[in-house]
């Protein structure tokens, strides 16, 4: 995995495979923020108390840490539960090996610690935040969860890259395990997979245009 840094300072990466970075070249921080945290809810739905999320591509897990880091910011009790789903052992590795210096750190920890339980390295637990990684083909394991989640990030590599990632039948999946009312985001405003969302019950909106001029995608659960 060749190392890049994004116009906002953080860092991701490069993958040979898919010839594809992990995050927005344009700001891979801000993304999370501003195409995945943010139009999903997640600091109102951290008044609540707490919240479900399911974080469908994990990769090096940077919208499961801004989600906790504003939803703590919002209510710093907020009980925390993600699922997220990731078939790739390598960047479950790079999560451990990741050095954060700024006030991410600690949360960063949190995810890092879900990477050593999810390779069965010794690990700690987190009192309110709970992340599991399911690590196999996201297709498998979105039809193996049985609980129903508040908010859904999906970030598969490009539908050019990754076409099997946005098809309707695993969008239909991940649709059935959204609680009524609960939001999908993603960065992709592709047709094809806003067709897919329709056809799987979700009212599809325009999310913010964040570093190119065409908008990302929400849809909610209807
Ligand atoms: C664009 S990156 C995700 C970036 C990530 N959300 C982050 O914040 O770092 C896409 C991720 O999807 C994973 N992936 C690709 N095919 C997959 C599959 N069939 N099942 C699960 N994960 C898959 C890749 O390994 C990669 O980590």
């Amino acid at each position: 995995m060749k190392e890049v840094k994004t116009k906002d300072g953080s860092i991701t990466f490069f993958n040979e495979y898919f010839q594809d970075v992990y995050n927005s070249v344009t700001g891979a921080m801000e993304e999370a923020e501003k195409k995945f945290v943010i139009p999903t809810k997640i600091p109102e739905l951290a008044k609540t108390g707490s919240i479900k999320i399911l974080d469908v591509c994990f990769g090096i897990g940077y919208n499961s840490l801004l989600a906790i880091h504003l939803a703590k910011q919002s209510n710093p009790k907020v009980k925390i539960e993600i699922v997220g789903l990731e078939n790739d052992k390598e960047v479950i590795e790079q999560i451990i090996k990741m050095k954060f210096k700024d006030d991410l750190k600690q949360e960063y920890k949190i995810i890092q610690e879900a990477a050593k339980a999810c390779l069965g390295l010794p690990n700690k637990k987190d009192k309110n935040i709970k992340i599991t990684l399911i690590l196999d083909d996201a297709r498998k394991s979105v039809n193996k969860l049985t609980d129903l989640y508040d908010a859904v990030f999906l970030d598969p590599f490009t539908p050019k890259t990754c076409p099997e990632m946005w098809s309707e039948p695993f969008i239909k999946d991940i649709s059935k395990r959204m609680q009524p009312n609960s939001i999908i985001a993603t960065y992709s405003c592709a047709r094809k997979v806003r067709d897919a969302m329709r056809a799987a019950q979700l009212d599809v909106h325009d999310g913010p245009k964040v570093g190119r001029f065409a908008p990302s995608t929400f849809a909610v659960k209807t």
